[in-house]
């Protein structure tokens, strides 16, 4: 079986997914924009053959250059796990006769506005919403949905350019700073708590799925500095609150008819237990929250993607023994980070939990914490009691503080 994988150097769990398909026995080749000496190490090592194209947002391009590449051998399936490149992946599927999501189906999984007339049309409780392209069609369908509504792109990711509208002059204010935004989707404002719902799927059937909780909500989380976010891969994934939820999960692969790959789906659970459609993405999510699945079931989540994308079938009888919390770290202060406090007794605390520690050491710059969920650092730790987890987690979050300089 010969897979073709779009960018496998990057982002940074790339490598572990191409290796995950190389043990899963497929022959994997790699396009990308990177030059291969740039390629992380694993990469170079899995693949049979690496495509270096000047551009990935080039098509016609990507696909002169993989035609006199591959010139002889057909390819059986073209992988793609990075937002950027859902498209092309579906652009270059149809290019060279390979199944999988095709390009209308990735647009739904795209287009935020496409994603909920699919949705709807299925049934499924999306928050009310519009797609606007002008400012006079965004005060139109503002005052039909009514305040508070939210303003994101149609096609954004990271909460880039989202806003939480309340009011009419609210609404003022911030319409000059979308004006670079060609086309905005306008949605009712959901309150409530905000979950994952992420799944490997194999021949439109759920084989594996993960639960985690968002703690604060991204959106209060992108906008406050001083907070360190957390994102909690639940082990109770039955438990009675997020049952809801999880049914909803599996209507919208449904709906939406993925065959086989990962998928990030977020929603929403307000007080009243009511429960609301968020967004889905054709892949996995961001930082190193699979690697959450892997610390919480202690299986190879990578090769059990390989395998359901490739040979159909997935082996890992997946057991859930444990909660774990990603904490992420923001530093105070400009410049480079100089000194850390509370790690000592944290780690005397807490030490034999934590799984992974990305901390920046001291003499590197600190990050812009806008551009980067991942920010300074993460702790990512893990406990068999939820309870026990978050307070853990809080602490990480209140006791460990980064000072720049
Ligand atoms: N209708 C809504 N009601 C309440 N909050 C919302 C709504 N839409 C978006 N948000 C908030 O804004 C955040 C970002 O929105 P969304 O997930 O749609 O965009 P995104 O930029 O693709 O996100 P990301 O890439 O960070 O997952 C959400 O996680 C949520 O906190
Ligand atoms: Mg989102």
């Amino acid at each position: 079986m010969n897979v073709l994988i779009i960018s496998p150097g990057y982002p940074a769990d790339m490598p572990e997914f191409t290796r995950g398909l190389a043990e899963s026995g497929a022959t994997v080749f790699g396009v990308g924009d990177q030059g291969t000496a740039a390629l992380p190490g694993l990469v170079r090592s899995q693949l049979a053959d690496y495509v270096q194209v000047r551009s990935l947002w080039d098509t016609p391009a990507v696909i002169k250059q993989l035609h006199d590449r591959l010139r002889g051998s057909t390819l059986d399936r073209i992988e793609c796990l990075w937002e950027p490149g859902i498209m092309l992946a579906a652009e270059l599927r149809q290019h060279f006769g390979v199944p999988g999501l095709s390009i209308e189906q990735a647009h739904r999984f795209r287009d935020k506005e496409a994603m909920k007339v699919a949705l709807d049309n299925a049934g499924i409780r999306t928050p009310r919403h519009a797609a606007v392209d002008s400012s006079a069609a965004c005060w139109e369908a503002a005052e039909e949905i009514g305040f508070p509504v939210i303003l994101k792109p149609i096609a954004g990711a990271g909460s880039a350019d989202t806003y939480r509208i309340e009011s009419r002059d609210d609404l003022r204010a911030v319409l000059p700073r979308l004006q670079h935004v060609p086309t905005i989707s306008v949605e009712e404002f959901v309150d409530g708590e905000e979950y994952t719902f992420d799944t490997i799927t194999v021949g439109g059937r759920v084989a594996y799925y993960n639960v985690a909780w968002y703690r604060p909500r991204p959106l209060v989380a992108r906008s406050n500095e001083w907070i360190s976010p957390q994102v909690v891969a639940l082990r109770d994934v039955d438990a009675a609150y997020l049952q809801e939820g999880v049914k909803m999960g599996h209507d919208v692969i449904a709906a939406l008819g993925f065959d086989a790959g990962f998928t990030h789906m977020e929603w929403y659970r307000k007080q009243d237990g009511e429960v609301v459609f968020g967004e889905i993405g054709a892949r996995p999510p961001g930082a190193h929250q699979v690697d959450q699945m892997k610390y919480a079931c202690d299986f190879d989540v990578f090769r059990t993607w390989g395998q359901a994308v490739t040979t159909g079938e997935i082996d890992a009888k997946v057991e859930r023994h444990f909660n774990v919390a990603t904490i992420y770290k923001r530093a105070r202060g400009v410049g480079r980070i100089a000194r850390y406090e509370g790690v000592d007794a944290l780690q005397k605390r807490y030490g034999q939990h934590v799984v992974w520690n990305t901390l920046l050491p001291p003499g590197i710059p600190r990050r812009d914490w806008r551009k980067t969920l991942v920010s300074d650092g993460f702790v990512m730790l893990r406990h068999p009691d939820l309870a026990e987890t978050l307070e853990m987690a809080d602490a990480v979050g209140s006791e460990l503080q980064i000072f720049a300089e």
